[in-house]
């Protein structure tokens, strides 16, 4: 029982495991496409506003929890305050919902780099390329079982340190080719221009309240927050390593990848459409659809599409790891099976829950729940229902029932915490109050009570 907990190496090796967690398909994929619907400028201000305030207070708590209890979600919430047990529980349901749309994408990633790898950068830049091939049946489902089955593999073999390895070399590289692409796009497309300003110029006419919804649900994903991930990784930091400095490093890290992200994907969308509001809202298959089109006039396009979608794909191979480990050790906490069982039985989860989301778009695309396709369902049940309300809960469980007090001092460990006064004002007042109505306003306008 009284077996050491494994804990992360040095300074450094907290902030790039929490990273590596951190920034995946959510920064490349989701950021651009919700900046492009919802305002561009004024979505990247909001998210900005709520990173700083909600995020920082909200990773800090969770890592001080985890920490402070040397336990994950289930246990820490039990192990201060037996009556909270049940967010555990609740946050521990977000990486089982995740995982198997989240393989899903990661599918077409890996279709991506097969279409370039074998040359097929000009069918690839058509309009309804993507549209075509996400409305077949087999190929789709056959890129997202590889996906998922390559991700257990790896977390079955216990090999998952190695990728992970292998990622933090080609992180970087993904940061300088995205550099790229956008001084490329800049420089040598006309129109582009206009997105750029779209993207960095907030335009106040544009905030609605669907961009404060999106926004904040993309700050909980994104940053793997309100679903026990962090409360894990704080399990694992050594006493002496600053929860403060760690999380401003992680926060800079993973909002400037999504920053860049959009820099390269929305003035392309201009560029080749004009800013037309459709090509803008077009939702999930935004970097699927654009990226092509910047590849297809590039010399030697096929090879830079392969090796970008390559390097996205390790992104999101290892944030998918880190869902399905997260899944794996709570059914195994839970239950009296091995780990290679509950290895298994997550990946039949995943398969089984994965087929709908991409069947979605083709043999079941008529089929709706509240009027959205079952990805965008899935999405919408965890990053705009069950995240808010965990991080709401965090909010009062840690404001009210354990006090600021009890993380603070677990911070104050390595010495003085600069931000408290702000840090208890915002988990006691403002956090919650802002997350409850960001969470009616968004389950009421999906029913379609009000619109927002
Ligand atoms: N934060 C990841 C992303 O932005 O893609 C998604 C994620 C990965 C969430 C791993 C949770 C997790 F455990």
């Amino acid at each position: 029982m009284s077996e050491k907990r494994s804990s992360f190496t040095g300074k450094i090796g907290f902030v790039l495991a929490a990273a590596g967690s951190a920034v995946g398909l959510g920064n490349i994929w989701r950021f651009p496409y919700l900046a492009a619907k919802y305002g561009g400028g004024i979505f990247l201000l909001v998210y900005i506003a709520l990173a700083v305030t909600f995020g920082f207070a909200l990773m800090v708590a969770e890592i001080a929890i985890g920490r402070k209890t040397q336990l994950s979600a289930i246990g820490a919430f039990k192990a201060l305050d037996k009556r909270f047990s049940f967010v555990g529980v609740l946050a521990s349901i977000v990486p089982m919902i995740i995982l198997p749309y989240y393989a899903v994408i990661g599918g077409w990633v890996m279709k991506y780099i097969f279409g370039f790898a074998s040359g097929n950068a000009s069918a690839m830049a058509q309009s309804d390329y993507f549209s075509n091939y996400i409305g077949t049946v087999g190929e789709p489902l056959f890129w997202f079982a590889l996906f998922i089955a390559l991700t257990a593999v790896i977390v079955f073999c216990g090999v998952e340190k190695g990728v992970e390895k292998v990622s933090k070399f080609i992180m970087p590289l993904l940061v300088v080719l995205i550099v790229f692409i956008v001084i490329y796009t800049v420089c040598t497309t006309d129109g582009a221009w206009e997105g750029v300003i779209y993207y960095l110029k907030p335009d106040f006419s544009k905030l609605s309240g669907m961009t404060v919804v999106a926004a904040l649900g993309q700050l909980f994903y994104s940053m793997s927050l309100a679903m026990g991930i962090m409360i894990t990784y704080g399990s694992y930091m050594k006493k002496d390593i600053s929860i403060e400095k760690s999380v401003h490093q992680i926060e800079i890290f993973d909002t400037g990848v999504a920053f860049l992200a959009g820099l390269m994907i929305i003035p392309a969308v201009f560029a080749f459409s004009g800013g037309d509001e459709s090509a803008l809202g077009q939702g999930p298959g935004l970097m699927f659809v654009t990226l092509p089109k910047i590849f297809d006039t590039m010399p030697a396009g096929n090879l830079i599409g392969a090796v970008f979608f390559v390097m996205v794909f390790f992104a999101a191979l290892t944030s998918a790891i880190s869902l399905m480990e997260t899944v794996v050790s709570i059914l195994c906490d839970k239950l009296t099976i091995g780990r290679k069982s509950c290895c298994l039985i997550v990946l039949a989860g995943a398969l089984l829950l994965g087929i709908p989301s991409s069947l979605g778009y083709s043999a079941w695309s008529e089929f709706k729940i509240i009027g959205m396709q079952v990805l965008d369902f899935f999405d919408f049940i965890s990053n705009s229902v069950l995240m808010p309300v965990v991080a709401f809960i965090t909010c009062l469980f840690v404001g009210y029932f354990i006090k600021p007090k009890a993380v603070i001092d677990e911070i104050e460990l390595t010495g003085e915490f600069k931000q408290k006064k702000f840090f208890s004002v915002t988990i006691r007042y403002i956090a919650p109050i802002c997350i409850l109505l960001i969470l009616l306003s968004s389950v009421l306008s999906a029913f379609g009570v009000i619109n927002i």
